[in-house]
């Protein structure tokens, strides 16, 4: 989504907020500007369609000095992403400008009501609605007029705002989508995501919805929309730089697949104990009989961590004998969902600020649920509007196909059913055998990594299809689901998941000898029907790529392609099965020339509904 960086202090802020920019490619953008205020005292924005070169070729050409401004890349919400809609946008005097996430509800009416008082508009954004209205609140302080304005707003924003006429000062300000302040020495950021600026500074200041900060270079002032003053602690950012660099892989998603082993090792770090077999976790905000007063889990997610959400229901299922739900966020805020005071709510997202999943919360707490977040960013709004919940420790994850983010919430998530099923009363046994399945999870992660050059060789043998099925039974469901999801988001192949009984129910009239067939066939409880399902699609010529477990040597003889993975406990499964499905959906994207990193009109962190 939408990207902001913001810089005041001593230095050109040019340089610093086009590498602020960069650092957010990531997030998925289409266009990008800046608004600098020059020596000379003038208000200059710069901006263009297209990807961050547009902006830098343009800013060659006719150059932006002055140490403090303003940068955005903007992913098209309200009008085509062409040049004159991309931000800033300035109010009618052209002497404030405005970076802009999110999205104004209101926006026609306030149009409407700007138009009455003689505003004429250049763009069809809602954004440009915002800097016209701080406009006619200006009467000669920055953060009055934002402040005012933003009164009127309902909808979501993180802002920036600059002006020639208050020289030195950025005003920002947040309700629903994320923004944070730099400390620096001497220097000051703001940014919609702590990557644009960590080069610079790891002291941070979240800000919480409907407050502003006030930035100079001689310091920082907090307080709410409504002008009332909040102080707030200045915090450290743990994540370092290198983990926001690719670190000589050609692709941050291939150097995140990579990472998984160590991302496991930092889930699972600390939270699992061999002396009683059970987990500790801090960070809950639960007494054991306040979680076992809970009589049944929903779980809250989007896109993939939806897949992870359903291998926790099924692992909670299995191990703590309590019924749970996996609810798309988007439909479960706009249903009448049965929660009450005994139904656990948890919700999953890496990001921690995709706004369905923000809103399903809110909603769930509304109705007397006790909400638990399992998230990546530190101190995102999901983490910390949640009443408790873990971090997943994965690290940035800047690939927009979430990998690492996956594998560590399903871990994470292992480690939450193993602390619940011992209140429940699960045996020493499982429990003993789910902490060394776990341990031994980086390690065989490491040794499914080592295949990659086997998994590339496959991925040219079958780039060219533009179909593709996913089939899994049990914890291997998800997976399929996951498998698919990867393949279509970044090669823009048409791939569907389905549970490998479901096939014959209809999508079997799909199979001949142009539809490949991933299937997830590791040794479980489902092993030998979904050997079924595979002499049903080879009966029908369909090509055959199996992940099963090694040492099985049947599989060699339904299948066109086998990917070994080790073998572990059926509810840790998906951590290894997954691994050689992001590499197939990997390669086949580098083959079909995608941007792996970027793909088209996806966004890292969802924040609109
Ligand atoms: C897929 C992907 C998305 C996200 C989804 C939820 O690779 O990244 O499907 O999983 O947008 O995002 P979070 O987990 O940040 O809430």
């Amino acid at each position: 989504m939408c990207g902001i960086v913001g810089y005041t202090g001593p230095r050109e802020s040019l340089d610093i907020l086009i590498g602020g920019l960069e650092r957010l490619e990531y997030r998925g953008y289409d266009s990008a500007g800046v608004a600098i205020v020059g020596e000379d005292g003038r208000l200059r924005v710069r901006k263009d369609q297209g990807k961050l070169q547009a902006l830098k070729d343009l800013v060659a050409k006719d150059p932006v000095n002055g140490n403090f401004g303003i940068a955005h890349t903007r992913w098209a919400t309200h009008g085509a992403p062409n040049q004159v809609n991309a931000h800033p946008h300035t109010d009618q005097t052209e002497h404030i400008a405005i970076v802009h996430n999110g999205i104004i509800e209101n926006c026609d009416a306030l149009r409407e009501a700007l138009r009455a008082k003689g505003h004429t508009f250049d763009t069809e954004t809602d954004t440009e609605v915002l800097s016209h209205l701080i406009g006619e609140y200006w009467d000669g302080t920055l953060e009055k007029a934002v402040a005012a304005a933003l009164r009127l707003v309902e909808g979501a924003f993180g802002v920036a705002v600059i002006s020639d006429l208050d020289p030195g000062k950025i005003v920002g300000a947040r309700k629903g989508s994320p923004l944070v302040v730099g400390v620096g020495d001497g220097e000051y950021f703001v940014a919609s995501d702590v990557a644009a600026i960590l080069q610079h500074t790891n002291q941070v200041i979240y800000l919480a919805d409907d407050e502003m900060v006030v930035i100079t270079r001689r310091g920082f002032r907090t307080q709410t929309i409504h002008e009332i003053p909040v102080s707030k602690e200045i915090e450290e950012i743990t994540w370092e730089l290198s983990q926001v660099e690719k670190g000589g892989y050609d692709h941050f998603m291939l150097k995140e697949i990579f990472e998984q082993p160590r991302c496991i090792q930092n889930a699972i770090r600390g939270r699992l104990d061999d002396d009683g077999w059970k987990a500790h976790i801090g960070g809950l905000n639960l007494t054991d009989e306040e979680l076992l007063r809970h009589e049944r889990v929903v779980f809250l997610a989007c896109g993939t961590s939806w897949h992870a959400a359903m291998i926790g229901e099924y692992m909670i299922e299995e191990y703590c004998r309590i019924p749970v739900e996996v609810e798309y966020a988007s439909e479960f805020r706009y249903r009448n969902p049965v929660i009450d005071s005994k139904t656990l709510v948890i919700v999953i997202s890496q990001s921690g600020e995709t706004a369905d999943t923000l809103a399903a919360m809110r909603e769930a707490q509304r109705r007397g649920a006790t909400a638990l977040g399992i998230c990546n960013v530190v101190g995102s709004t999901i983490a910390r509007e949640a009443d408790g919940g873990m971090y997943i420790h994965a690290g940035p994850e800047i690939g927009v196909a979430s990998t690492k983010a996956f594998t560590s919430q399903v871990a994470t998530l292992a480690v939450f059913t193993l602390h619940l099923a011992r209140l429940h009363g699960l045996s020493d046994e499982p429990a003993r055998s789910l902490i060394h399945g776990l341990r031994r999870i980086p390690e065989q992660m490491e040794k499914i990594l080592a295949s990659e050059p086997k998994v590339a060789d496959i991925a040219r043998h079958y780039y060219h299809h533009d179909n593709c099925l996913y089939l899994g039974r049990g914890y291997n469901f998800p997976v399929a689901l996951e498998g698919a999801l990867k393949l279509k988001e970044i090669s823009y192949v048409h791939a569907e998941g389905y549970p490998a009984a479901e096939m014959k129910h209809g999508p079997i009239a799909l199979i001949d000898e142009n539809m490949p067939v991933v299937f997830i066939c590791t040794k479980d409880s489902a092993y030998d029907k979904i050997k079924s399902n595979m002499q049903e699609v080879r009966a029908r010529q369909g090509r055959i790529i199996a992940v099963a477990t090694e040492g099985d040597t049947q599989i060699q003889s339904l299948a066109d392609e086998v990917l070994y993975v080790p073998p572990t406990v059926d509810a840790l499964v998906p951590l290894l099965s997954v691994l050689p499905l992001q590499m197939l959906s990997y390669h086949v994207a580098v083959l079909r020339g995608c941007n792996v990193d970027q793909p088209r009109n996806l966004a890292k962190s969802v924040t609109v509904e």
